[in-house]
C-alpha cells in the first residue's frame, strides 16, 4: 500500500499526510489528561446493557447522585426514552452502538422505554 502511494504521490503530499497524523494523536493524549478527582461527583456508576429487544438488567436500584451508563450490545437500533410519568425526561439518540448516560439527583422511579419497541421498557429507582 505505502510503496503503491508513494510511486503516484509526489513526496509532498506524503509528507503532509504525516502532518496531519501526528497533530491528530497529540490531540487524542491531551484529552485523556484529565485530573485524579474521580470524575464528577460522588455517585457511582450502573450499567445497563441495551440489547435487541431488551434492556438488561430491565430494573435496576441506585442512589441519588449515581448515574446509569446504557451500552448498547445490539444489531436493530433502539434509544432511552423516559417515559411521559417520570419524574425527569431524557433520551439517547436512536443507536445500533455506543453509550448513553444520565445522572439521577432525585429519588424516584423512572420508568423509561425504546420508541421502537413498546415492549422493550426498563426502570431506574432512586432511593435515599
Ligand atoms: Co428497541
Amino acid at each position: 500500500m505505502t510503496a503503491l502511494l508513494s510511486r503516484h504521490l509526489p513526496r509532498g503530499v506524503k509528507a503532509a499526510t504525516f502532518g496531519i497524523l501526528a497533530a491528530s494523536t497529540l490531540v487524542v493524549s491531551s484529552a485523556c489528561s484529565s485530573g485524579d478527582d474521580g470524575g464528577s461527583g460522588d455517585g457511582e456508576t450502573v450499567v445497563v446493557k441495551v440489547k435487541d429487544m431488551e434492556f438488561d438488567p430491565a430494573s435496576v436500584t441506585i442512589k441519588p447522585g449515581d448515574t446509569v451508563k446504557w451500552e448498547w450490545e445490539a444489531s436493530l437500533p433502539h434509544d432511552v426514552v423516559s417515559d411521559d410519568d417520570a419524574p425527569e425526561a431524557y433520551n439517547s439518540e436512536l443507536i445500533t452502538e455506543g453509550e448513553y448516560s444520565y445522572t439521577y439527583e432525585e429519588a424516584g422511579t423512572y420508568g423509561y422505554h425504546c420508541t421502537p419497541h413498546p415492549t422493550m421498557t426498563g426502570e431506574v429507582i432512586v432511593e435515599e
